[in-house]
């Protein structure tokens, strides 16, 4: 299984003091030599935390595979182009949320779809798109010619204990119908060092997108470390 790490957090911690550091580039090449095998941003409507400039410095330093989630509208689409991204993953945008709430709904928007894949796809870009785990969807991606489908694992991630089996077994179902219609499938969202295991034994999901939960890590193992540094500058 690769893990591609989403390293938007960084770019809210600098953008909170609207500061130079932390920069995304420097976090994307920390996260490549540990291990990592993708780096991914979203960059929004409203630049809240990805900037331009980030992708341009990304896409110089990246040596894996760039990953933009992005909305399915032609300004973001031309974007992505510009930059030369490996992959842009279209995900559905709402302004004010906190984070992406759902899956595309690939049915109702087959067209608009359609037309970012096909240009994704004539500019060299490997297109996936964010979907939840039902059938009618993964059958839907397919249709509008994508490479490949990020499953939310959310609702799996935020699901009671009861219900987390059931949860699980839809990813799978999806998984295996992604497989069948010749997709490669990922997945993401809402995944922890606590809950990732099950989705790992996924064998059709060859790809998790995680965020949160390794930067919360990081900034939690890190503070040791960086409290000592900064208590030695005062000796
Ligand atoms: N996949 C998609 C499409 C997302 O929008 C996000 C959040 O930016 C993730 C995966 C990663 O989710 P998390 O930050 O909860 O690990």
């Amino acid at each position: 299984m690769r893990l591609a790490v989403n390293i938007d957090h960084i770019a809210t911690i600098r953008e909170a003091r609207q500061a130079r550091e932390p920069d995304p580039g420097a976090a994307a090449i920390l996260a490549e030599l540990a291990g990592a095998e993708g780096i991914t941003v979203h960059l929004r409507g409203d630049r809240r935390h990805i900037k331009e400039r980030d992708l341009e410095l990304l896409r110089q330093v990246v040596a894996t595979k760039l990953n933009i989630e992005m909305a399915a509208t032609d300004e973001m689409v031309e974007i992505a182009a510009r930059i030369g991204a490996d992959q842009v993953t279209l995900v559905p945008e709402r302004p004010h949320e906190l984070t992406t709430e759902g899956g595309l709904d690939v049915r109702s928007q087959a067209a608009t779809v359609e037309r970012a894949v096909r240009r994704l796809r004539e500019a060299g870009i490997r297109a996936s798109i964010f979907i939840d785990s039902e059938l009618d969807q993964i059958r839907a991606a397919a249709a509008v010619g994508t490479d490949a489908v990020e499953i939310n694992t959310g609702p799996y991630a935020s699901a009671a204990p009861r219900d987390r089996d059931r949860s699980l077994g839809r990813i799978k179902d999806a998984a295996l119908e992604g497989v069948r219609l010749r997709l490669e499938v990922l997945g993401g969202h809402g995944l922890t060092y606590v809950n990732v295991r099950p989705v790992v034994a996924i064998r059709e999901i060859v790809e998790l997108n995680i965020g949160h939960s390794i930067v919360s890590r990081a900034a939690l193992v890190g503070l040791d470390r960086a409290v000592r540094e900064m208590v030695a500058l005062l000796l």
